[in-house]
């Protein structure tokens, strides 16, 4: 098994064997959800603080119950009421917090690169629960066990990621991870939300949804990001719907056993057709919720397995 990280700060530094490993422990943490008792011990005795600096449902309710499926001792910090809101720096509370002796931050920010600086200045695992527009990996994760549960495989497929590709993070996560695992990844939208430079990434990039659609065995949705735009992205949402809401017509352009996914929270009738989004036979939306708990499990139980090794080498040197 190979996983060699101190933290989660993304997908960027992993290798494609580090992301199996996730996904694998994952799995028998999916069996282990099912049971009546949820219970196992891979975190008995440590301590594991949430702290969410942007609002946040299924991200912030699943790292909490991965916590205490696992026996970690979790606590989910209300950044609303904290002192970051009397003009503590997010260092200064990263300080105060790493001195009561945490084992794993889980950290929401609105800000590129924010989680990253907070985890040089703690002595724990840090796991990035999205920073801004640039990385929510345990999303990227979770997308791929459901992926690979669904088709049987998480290497060339062709995925179409649609809509808002600028402003998120989910969707850069994303092209990292299902890059990385040889996948054909197409970005669909209007120019005005496809970030500029993207086709370095290996990715095709196309603004008419029925030609990108074709043949795609995934077909991923994301929220239109009102509060990361500053002006006039999109002419109307009547109109963005019209061209790039997913519906059954749309749908009916990609292979015949395509899947839908959406990683929450979704507009219905925005940039998804409400019945589609409902629908058991295409849409894999709530597998990708219950997908969340087990590879949070297993993130941080092979994060908590290094850190253990890590103290245990360096009482040896000292
Ligand atoms: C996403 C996020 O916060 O980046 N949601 C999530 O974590 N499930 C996507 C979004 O907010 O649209």
């Amino acid at each position: 098994m190979s996983f060699n990280q101190k933290h989660l700060l993304g997908i960027e530094p992993l290798a494609p064997s580090e992301i199996t490993t996730v996904l694998d422990l994952a799995e028998q943490y999916v069996d282990l959800n099912r049971r009546d008792v949820k219970h196992a011990d891979a975190l008995a005795g440590l301590t594991q603080i949430n702290m969410f600096f942007e609002n946040s449902t299924r991200t912030q309710a699943s790292f909490e119950l991965a916590g205490k499926r696992l026996g970690a001792d979790v606590m989910n910090m209300s950044m609303q009421a904290s002192s970051i809101k009397k003009g503590e720096t997010l260092i200064d509370t990263a300080m105060t917090l790493n001195a009561m002796h945490p084992d794993l931050l889980v950290v929401r920010h609105p800000h590129s690169g924010a989680v990253d600086l907070l985890s040089q200045k703690v002595n724990c695992a840090v796991l990035n629960a999205g920073d801004g527009k640039h990385e929510h990996p345990t999303q990227a994760l979770l997308d791929a066990l459901t992926i690979r549960r669904a088709k049987g495989r998480l290497h060339r497929l062709n995925i179409a990621i649609c809509g808002d590709i600028a402003h998120s993070r989910v969707a850069r996560s994303n092209i990292l991870l299902l890059g990385k695992m040889e996948n054909r990844v197409r970005l669909i939208g209007p120019p005005t939300l496809m970030p500029a430079g993207i086709a370095k990434f290996g990715v095709e990039v196309y603004e008419d949804m029925r030609e990108g659609l074709q043949d795609v065995d995934v077909v991923m949705m994301l929220r239109l990001q009102r509060e990361r735009m500053d002006g006039g992205f999109i002419p109307s949402e009547r109109e963005y719907y019209h061209r790039y809401g997913l519906d059954a017509a749309k749908l009916s352009i990609a292979k015949d056993d395509a899947i839908v996914m959406h990683p929450g929270p979704m507009n219905r009738g925005v940039e998804i057709d409400g019945t589609l989004a409902d629908d058991i036979n295409r849409s894999v939306i709530q597998d990708q919720v219950e997908m969340g708990v087990a590879v949070r499990m297993a993130a941080m139980d092979l994060l908590a397995r290094n850190l253990r090794t890590a103290r245990t080498e360096q009482g040896v040197m000292a």
